[in-house]
């Protein structure tokens, strides 16, 4: 008798050591680790610590050690299935009754561990068959080699029928845990089983402990479905799991940032590219179990998915979905990728460095939600910017920690005054700019000074001028490389325009225009550069790619200055 696995698992996933220890003793935090006084012993220097991604606590005076059940078992002296009981109940998640089922799902779970893993040799061992030559071929021309197939334990489903099945039976697999397992389908009209997986390249679903716990296959071609995963079984549950999160464990020390990308490949690409702590969702939307995990392993993961609608859609219900669940020094940051390219993408033409550079300048999420609702309707009459101000409101007010929703309370205030206080003086009547304006002319009239008070104005001058003289680039670089964007496309396309620079430092404002267009940001640098975009009254004439590249230097070093003076002013 005893609890369900999977509801252990349930706990173990949602509630945080450190959150149930917080309660009892103050914690401070060290990246993943926490400190505080020893709630087991009596001490004045803080010997507790608590490892948030193995889930387990120890003190180095009392030797205390053990995870949130025996956290709560030793602190009070309680049995297994009270603590169990207790944790539930302080969390608010329904405790099953204790039942003899239970031990029949633990033993369920341990023989779908071993047909999973039986099952994962043997598809390793077909991808290196004769038959898998169209297999491998497909994986070379996809960039992937021999290693990282076999570090992502990939393997090969044939397309004929029955072959895993029968291979299974002979190593005494029983036909009743084989359906369990999700791998042989049974049909309904009483026709013999069939292997689920057929012609396909798998990809091992492994959890934090290293047990194979389900599987995705995909077509070689243009197949539909283009992915399919193993259904869920009493081991395996989508909206629980990330796909390469042992690896993305294991990886803490390689690599600073924790990638989550939307498909098993871009995992894949990403870890080529030198980001071995990436993880992804099952084809499904991030859940709240699932960005409680990512914590786990790292205060702020980056999400960075594809640079397509749907890609924005999932990244923009992420961000969402993770305000209620905000915690002081605990967020997510987002990557916007071109249009139309994923990770994987990018990796495989061999566009790294851009990737790198957008990885290296992520987008925070109250830029992100800032963004999201400021580009849905123009701010430009008083119930727009009434309604404007009433969303801002609503969203913050999802944050349940108050510390942090009062922040984001702030910081909406703070933005909407500023964005609110700019008045367009030029419209219309601006006189012609002449090269020989003074720059104190230029500061006054061009650029104006209230319309250089608006961040988001002094972003596109910022990055419009470069493409416009990409020749400034050289004696610039260093500050544009520490410039903060806010707008997601303005960000990408900063990283791109870099990246097009660095591969020719010769390069013209036609020709740039014309690459970074290739790039999938032709529309953003139509949008710079037209009046109507972006509610632009004005355009500044050193935009212009065709004014001269001092005047336009100039301009350039002024705009940033007031950039840098205004954004400092604005950091907490
Ligand atoms: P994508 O369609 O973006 O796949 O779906 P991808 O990773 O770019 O695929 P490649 O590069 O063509 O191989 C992202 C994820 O959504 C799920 C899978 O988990 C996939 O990795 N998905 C996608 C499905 O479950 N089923 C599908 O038919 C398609
Ligand atoms: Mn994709």
């Amino acid at each position: 008798m005893g609890f369900p696995p999977s509801f252990l698992d349930d706990l173990r996933t949602r509630v945080s050591l450190s959150q149930l220890a917080g309660r009892r003793t103050t914690l401070t935090q060290h990246g993943m680790e926490f400190k505080g006084l020893c709630p087991f012993h009596n001490e004045k220097t803080p010997s507790f610590t608590i490892n948030e991604e193995k889930g387990f606590f120890h003190c180095f005076g009392c030797e205390a050690h053990g995870d949130i059940f025996g956290f709560v078992m030793q602190l009070e002296g309680l049995s297994f299935v009270e603590a169990v009981e207790q944790i539930a109940n302080e969390c608010g998640i329904a405790i099953p009754a204790p039942s003899a089922d239970a031990d029949s799902q633990r033993a369920r779970r341990r023989t779908l561990v071993e047909t999973n893993e039986l099952a994962t040799k043997w598809f390793e061992t077909q991808l290196r068959g004769p038959d898998a030559k169209p297999a491998r071929k497909y994986l070379r021309a996809r960039g992937l080699d021999g290693t990282t197939a076999r570090h992502f334990r990939l393997g090969f489903a044939p397309s004929t029928g029955t072959t895993l099945s029968t291979h299974m039976i002979k190593q005494k697999v029983t036909p009743l845990s084989l359906l369990a397992s999700g791998l042989v389908r049974q049909p309904e009209d009483g026709r013999k089983p069939y292997d689920f997986f057929r012609g396909r390249i798998i990809f091992p679903i492994i959890d934090k402990t290293r047990k194979i716990i389900g599987f995705g296959g995909r077509t070689l071609g243009n197949g539909e479905p283009k992915y399919i995963n193993s259904p869920e079984t009493d081991l395996f549950r989508k909206g629980l799991t990330l796909y390469n999160l042992s690896n993305a464990v294991a990886a803490r020390n390689q690599s600073p940032t924790l990638i989550v990308a939307e498909g098993y490949m871009d995992v894949i690409a990403l870890h080529r590219a030198g980001f071995t702590r990436s993880v992804a969702p099952l084809g499904t939307a991030l859940t709240n179990e699932q960005i409680i995990q990512l914590w786990r392993l790292s205060p702020e993961p980056l999400v960075c998915f594809d640079g397509d609608p749907a890609g924005n859609k999932a990244a923009y219900r992420a961000a969402t979905r993770a305000l209620p669940l905000l915690k002081p020094g605990h967020s997510l940051s987002f990557v916007f990728l071109p249009t139309g390219h994923d990770p994987d993408s990018l990796v495989s033409e061999n566009r790294i460095t851009e990737l790198k550079n957008l990885i290296q300048s992520p987008v925070t999420l109250v830029d992100f939600i800032w963004n999201q609702l400021a580009v849905q309707q123009p701010v430009d009459t008083p119930e727009r910017q009434a309604a404007f101000k009433q969303n801002l409101r609503k969203i913050a007010l999802t944050i349940a920690d108050r510390t942090v929703q009062q922040g984001y309370l702030a910081e909406f205030k703070k933005r909407v005054d500023q964005l609110f206080a700019y008045k367009p003086s030029f419209v219309g009547k601006r006189k012609p700019f002449h090269k020989w304006e003074s720059p104190a002319l230029l500061r006054n009239h061009s650029r104006g000074r209230n319309r250089s008070g608006d961040p988001e104005h002094r972003e596109r001058v910022l990055i419009a001028t470069l493409i416009g003289h990409p020749e400034l680039i050289k004696d610039v670089r260093e500050d544009l490389l520490e410039i903060q964007i806010r707008n997601p496309k303005l960000q990408t396309l900063k990283a791109s325009l870099l990246d097009t620079w660095q591969q020719d430092p010769t390069i013209d404002y036609s020709r740039a225009r014309e690459e970074l267009t290739n790039k999938g940001h032709g529309e953003t640098v139509a949008l710079l550069f037209d009046r109507t975009g972006w509610n632009q009254t004005i355009i500044e004439p050193s935009i212009r790619p065709e004014s001269d590249a001092e005047t336009a230097l100039l301009a350039w070093r002024e705009t940033l200055a007031i950039h840098r003076e205004e954004t400092a002013h604005s950091e907490p």
